[in-house]
């Protein structure tokens, strides 16, 4: 039985719905209260016991190497002044797994991404997480790990999905499915953003995958797609001819913090769930809604 002992985190794209931020900084990088997006993202690959990370940057990437990185400097001056709490957080993020780092070179889209990570994967199943995909669920089992136990019974590729608003599998990957037992759904078919009239479901791909290593020998032939881009569904959908592939409908609430709206909600409500924050922020809310 196969073990995925690697994850992949695709963060190279240009993220033009959030420009101008995006024109010198990654959006993976944007602040979620007091944390980048990218860092939440790690924190749920660790938490689902996946210690080996490959991180797909681009242009203008530079600050998330240096996010997981050392800095001696601030060490020395937070252990000089005594802020050890402040010293244990930044010692935290450099210690939480092995991260690695490749460059694609152009953004030519998400599959053009994914194969980029075809010699750090190797011969295995991977676990893919996309840079602007965060899944909050507290107490709960971390989304990944979901989908990791659902793996470790199908041992074939796991989409992650959730239903969506019929009038929004406009902006999804949507799922034909087949059988279903409770959560589990078997894959007959996937669509990249399809028409809201024409769409099979509303059974939509949320940024979470474990994919078998198959994958690569569709990618490398795979033209490109909707936008020009070398899309990942359009590779899937022939792998699932050929192999098969199940959608797991995960637990947990997932903000896409590329969308403007998505990265508000996602500011908000991690805001609402800080022990520290929640009081004065929930006052201050209820303030300014009554004059909305
Ligand atoms: P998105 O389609 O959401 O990212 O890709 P984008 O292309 O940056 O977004 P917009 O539409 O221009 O605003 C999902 C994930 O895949 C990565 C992105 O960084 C994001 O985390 N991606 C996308 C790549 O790594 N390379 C690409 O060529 C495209």
């Amino acid at each position: 039985m196969s073990q995925v002992t690697k994850a992949v985190i695709p963060a190279a794209g240009l993220g033009t719905r959030f420009l101008p931020y995006t024109k010198a900084v990654a959006k993976e990088m944007l602040p979620i209260v007091d944390k980048p997006a990218l860092q939440l993202i790690v924190e749920e690959i660790v938490a689902s016991d996946i210690r080996e990370i490959l991180i797909i940057t681009g242009r203008n990437k530079q600050n998330i190497e240096n996010h997981f990185d050392r800095v001696y400097e601030l060490e020395h001056i937070l252990e000089q002044t005594g802020k050890f709490d402040s010293l244990k957080i930044v010692n935290e993020i450099t210690d939480m797994a092995d991260i690695h780092y490749v460059r694609q070179k152009e953004a030519r889209g998400l599959g053009h991404a994914i194969l980029c990570a075809r010699y750090f994967v190797g011969d295995a199943p991977f676990a893919v997480l996309l840079g602007d995909d965060v899944v909050y669920t507290g107490d709960g089992t971390p989304c990944l790990k979901q989908l990791l136990d659902c793996f470790e019974q199908k041992q074939k590729t796991i989409l992650g999905v959730q239903r969506v608003d019929r009038d929004k599998v406009n902006k999804y990957g949507i799922v034909t499915a087949g059988r279903s037992e409770g959560r589990v759904h078997e894959v007959i078919s996937l669509v990249e953003k399809p028409n809201v009239e024409e769409a099979p479901s509303n059974i939509a791909v949320l940024g979470r995958y474990v994919i078998t290593p198959e994958i690569f020998t569709y990618l490398e032939t795979q033209e490109p797609g909707a936008g020009g881009e070398i899309q990942l569904t359009d590779a899937l959908m022939k792998m699932c001819r050929d192999h098969g592939m199940y959608a797991y409908e995960f637990e947990g609430k997932r903000y896409d913090i590329g969308d403007k709206l998505g990265y508000l909600e996602a500011t908000v409500e991690y805001a609402l769930r800080d022990p520290v924050l929640s009081d004065g922020f929930k006052a201050y809310l209820k303030k300014i809604s009554s004059k909305l």
